[in-house]
């Protein structure tokens, strides 16, 4: 399926501190609609990316503000839902209060043109945080959960290194290692690049 990224820029808080951040914001699908990801920052922005093309729902990989702050006006825009799975609604209502959102589960599926794109829950940056697979392209959307370089940050609250870690090699590592990893921030990499490396992710501890 068609995957469009871009990026936008703006901040992102926890624990009483605030960052400035580069995201990460992907659409996915053609003219017959499309799911926005993690839309971030900009509401324009995500707006004009569309180009017109019908908004079927929003998924967000987890509830970190800088990736679900923009999805409830969105979704109130769009007339459709957002998507989110349920452990990270503290984080959430931090953010969103009591702003509606449908529950992710693990292994639940959305279908967009004719393709399959495949939920795993895979704690550790946070409690509630996803990753997507799009098994037709090759790719797996990776939140916050894997970045070129190594795991999603866990020095904050809510997060957990050993539990990120099993995540990456219970779930994510199994895909096939020539899977494209789309991350959160910053560049591409590949599954393979990454689980060739966590041995030494484990040893230094992030
Ligand atoms: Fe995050």
């Amino acid at each position: 399926m068609k995957i469009d990224k871009f990026v936008t820029n703006g901040k992102f808080r926890l624990d009483g501190g605030e960052w400035d951040v580069d995201n990460n914001v992907y659409i996915l699908g053609g003219k017959g609609g499309v799911y926005i990801v993690d839309p971030a920052h900009d509401a324009e922005a995500v707006i004009d990316e569309l180009a017109g093309r019908p908004v079927r729902g929003i998924i967000l990989t987890h509830a970190h503000n800088d990736h679900c702050e923009l999805a409830p006006q969105l979704a109130e825009h769009f007339g459709v839902e957002v998507h989110l799975h349920p452990e990270d609604d503290m984080l959430w209502r931090e953010t969103n209060g009591d702003a509606p959102y449908v529950p992710l589960s693990d292994n639940q599926q959305f279908e967009l043109d004719g393709e399959k794109i495949t939920v795993f829950h895979t704690p550790g940056h946070s409690p509630g945080c996803v990753v997507l697979h799009l098994p037709q392209d090759n790719v797996l959307l990776s939140g916050d959960t894997l970045f070129n370089g190594g795991p999603g940050a866990t020095g904050r609250k809510y997060s957990d290194f050993d539990v990120i870690v099993e995540s990456l090699r219970n779930v994510v590592f199994n895909l096939p290692g020539e899977t494209k990893v789309y991350p959160g921030h910053g560049a591409e990499t590949t599954i393979g690049a990454e689980a060739a490396r966590i041995d030494e992710y484990v040893a230094r501890g992030y």
